[in-house]
């Protein structure tokens, strides 16, 4: 492999200098991070499979009109992104109480909101990402009261698209963060979907028996991550049926 500059290194993606200017390399790690990376993992496969289930869902947006970053897959791990100017904002959309949601105001997980609820956490790990309001994100320069507007339509028609979708495969979509960033077209700037959709940055639970097929399978220690993963990616269709869990060597005799 050609050696590329690395720009970022996070906590499951590097970033690294795209072949054209705009353009970024982005590699999935194996490494599993919770509890603001108290909790750390390398689960094997994990990157192959979130490069390719993140490439599904943004392919998906961009079809029917949500931009996103995502131009092509290059490999098992790396995918092609336009470069943005990242909002230092984690976009969250509920559509049941879960999680942070269900601690913080006392409401039982699954518990069914009357709508999805758009909320704003701050990019900022060793604050431990908190929420905050729009009235912060203004004070604070984040984000325009235009941006934040644009911000939540962006985020319920990612919400709309992705619950139709799990929904066919018999998967409730519980809530999901993205992020967004701006692209700049002289002085102006719109907004597009950027890092990563996958089973890290959604809750996912099967309709019928409640089977979490998410990154709290590894937060709760509630089996093996990457089958979970693996299992959400053959009902997609993004691996064929047949497929065996990726992670497993194979025992030769
Ligand atoms: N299209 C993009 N352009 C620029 N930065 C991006 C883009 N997509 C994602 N990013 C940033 O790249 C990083 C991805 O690596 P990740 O491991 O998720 O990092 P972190 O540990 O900061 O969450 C994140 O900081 C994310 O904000
Ligand atoms: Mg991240």
């Amino acid at each position: 492999m050609a050696r590329r500059k690395k720009v970022y290194e996070g906590k499951a993606k590097i970033l690294y200098e795209g072949p054209e200017p705009g353009t970024l390399v982005q590699y999935f790690k194996d490494d599993a991070t919770a509890f603001n990376a108290q909790k750390h993992d390398v689960i094997e496969g994990k990157g192959v499979l979130n490069n390719r289930l993140s490439e599904f869902f943004m392919t998906g947006l961009n079809d029917i009109g949500v931009p996103t970053h995502f131009i092509r897959r290059i490999n098992m791990r790396e995918q092609l992104i336009r470069q943005v100017e990242i909002i230092p904002l984690e976009v969250v959309v509920r559509n049941r109480a879960a999680g942070s949601m269900s601690k913080r105001l006392g409401i039982a997980e699954g518990h069914v909101l009357p709508r999805p609820v758009v909320e704003f956490y701050y990019k900022d790990d060793k604050l431990g990402d908190p929420l905050v309001t729009e009235e912060h994100i203004a004070a604070f320069g984040w984000a325009s009261q235009q941006d934040m507007d644009d911000m939540v339509a962006l985020a319920l028609r990612v919400n709309d698209f992705l619950s139709g979708v799990f929904m066919g495969v018999g998967i409730r979509l519980v809530d999901f963060k993205i992020e967004i960033g701006r692209i700049w077209d002289n002085d102006f700037h719109r907004l597009i979907v950027a890092d990563e959709i996958s089973p890290d940055s959604c809750r996912l639970w099967d309709i019928k028996t409640g089977q979490k097929l998410d990154k709290d399978v590894f937060r709760q220690d509630l089996g093996n991550l990457a089958d979970a993963y693996t299992e959400l990616a053959r009902r997609l269709g993004v691996l064929p049926k047949n497929a065996q869990p990726i992670t497993r060597p194979t025992l030769i005799n």
